[in-house]
């Protein structure tokens, strides 16, 4: 693998093509460069763009994660995409699960040791190498649509991340040492996600739980969870079936945690 990271842009006409018939992934509105492909799915949202409608960058200005994180977006290195899904807004924590198990199938393809961390990040080696962020937004129709925004790092070098992530993030490529095909990834994305989509559409998120728990690999650590205000510690038990974390506490008692960051405190190591 050489230094530098391919710069080809993605082949949209592949895309388009293979999409074509996918619930997800059918229209793709594709930009050389934006400022959030949120923020464009959102728009779209708006103007009538059906569900499955997706949004795809190649470079982010203002790319943004959870929790007011900023998103590095540089081009042509990741995937910068959003998905349009029209729902009542109470399925929306669910929904980054349920699209994090599509992410996660696809990594897989790739690399085959890739793990889900509760609530939407996928880790290699305990690193960050794609996260979810599901939003909201209410249309004129009153009809609520949530926007689903995939960020995955395929072809970043690790000195390309801002500092403070050297040690906590990757990409597809620094953990397998080849560049990778960004458009194949993407198809391989489109595909999982649609399958996914059916599947939680049939059956709700119950129909995915036993995926995403075998996907998930610190079912039984010990994990402190900061929900914003309290300070949770105790032994991970599973999801329940609207996708809250389950954990016992020391004294027996189970919290149930529907937003959060979690920090695996057993001796958790690194693996590379
Ligand atoms: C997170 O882990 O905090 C979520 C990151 C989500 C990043 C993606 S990149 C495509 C979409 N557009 C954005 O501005 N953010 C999401």
């Amino acid at each position: 693998m050489t230094a530098t990271p391919p710069e080809d842009p993605l082949d949209t006409q592949r895309l388009r093509r293979d999409g074509a018939a996918l619930p997800l992934g059918h229209t793709l509105h594709y930009f050389e460069d934006t400022d959030s492909t949120n923020t464009r799915a959102t728009e779209l949202a708006r103007q009538g763009a059906a569900e499955g409608t997706i949004v795809i960058a190649e470079a982010q200005s203002k790319g943004r994660g959870r929790l007011g994180r900023t998103w590095s977006s540089p081009a042509r290195r990741n995937l910068y995409l959003s998905v349009i899904i029209r729902s009542p807004a109470a399925a929306t924590p669910e929904f980054a699960l349920v699209l994090g198990v599509a992410v996660g199938r696809a990594i897989r393809a790739w690399a085959a040791d890739a793990k889900l961390k509760w609530p939407n990040d996928v880790l290699i080696g305990n690193r960050k190498v794609s996260g979810v962020l599901t939003e909201v937004a209410r249309l004129d129709t009153g009809i609520l649509a949530v926007i689903a925004g995939i960020g995955v790092n395929l072809n970043m070098n690790i000195d390309e991340f801002p500092t403070e992530l050297h040690a906590k993030a990757t990409s597809l490529a620094a953990a397998t040492g080849a560049w990778i095909d960004r458009t194949a990834f993407t198809q391989r994305l489109l595909i999982e996600l649609s399958n996914v989509w059916i599947k939680y559409r049939d059956g709700g998120f119950v129909a995915l739980r036993a995926e995403w728990e075998s996907l998930a690999d610190w079912i039984g650590r010990t994990v402190e969870i900061d929900d914003g205000g309290e300070r949770i510690r105790g032994q991970v038990l599973g999801l329940d079936e609207g996708g809250a974390l389950l954990v016992r506490r020391a004294d027996g008692s189970t919290a149930r945690i529907e937003v959060g960051d979690v920090t695996v405190v057993d001796g958790y190591a690194p693996r590379d």
